[in-house]
């Protein structure tokens, strides 16, 4: 067979874009598979003391009644989570989870309080 010189840069396309497509897809699936679970996190490592939803009956662990000790804002929650608060059973996680995970159990978190933006 004789493939003309106009039929090269054809072929190539037609061999580059499925690859592309499949490199895409690939690339959303594993984005999905590796964006951390927060819910999935929060059942096994906070809510033992926090609660479903944060709802405690203890003031202290209570996640969702717009009182924070702490402060309420991302990066005063995320403090807690990543350093803990010394003396009390709430232990520091930094090093247990990762970065991403801590950023989205904040979020996560500070979703119970139907007070905060
Ligand atoms: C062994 C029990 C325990 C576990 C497990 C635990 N905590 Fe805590 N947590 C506490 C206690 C107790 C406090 C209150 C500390 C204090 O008295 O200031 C607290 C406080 C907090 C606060 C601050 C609340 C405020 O009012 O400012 C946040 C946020 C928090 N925890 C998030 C988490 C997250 C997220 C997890 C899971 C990764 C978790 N905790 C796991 C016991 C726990």
């Amino acid at each position: 067979m004789r493939i003309s010189r106009r039929g090269v840069p054809f072929l190539a396309c037609a061999v580059a874009a499925p690859l592309l497509l499949a490199g895409v897809v690939a690339t959303t699936a594993w984005a999905q598979a590796t964006a951390p679970d927060a819910a999935a996190i929060y059942k096994s490592k906070c809510l033992m003391c926090h609660g479903v939803n944060g709802a405690t009956k203890v003031p202290a662990t209570n996640l969702a009644d717009a009182t924070w000790a702490h402060g309420s804002s991302p990066a005063e929650v995320s403090a807690v989570i990543r350093n803990g608060v010394k003396g009390t059973l709430m232990a520091a996680f930094k090093g247990k989870l990762t970065d991403p995970e801590i950023e989205a159990l904040t979020k996560y978190v500070r979703s119970f309080d139907k007070t905060l933006k």
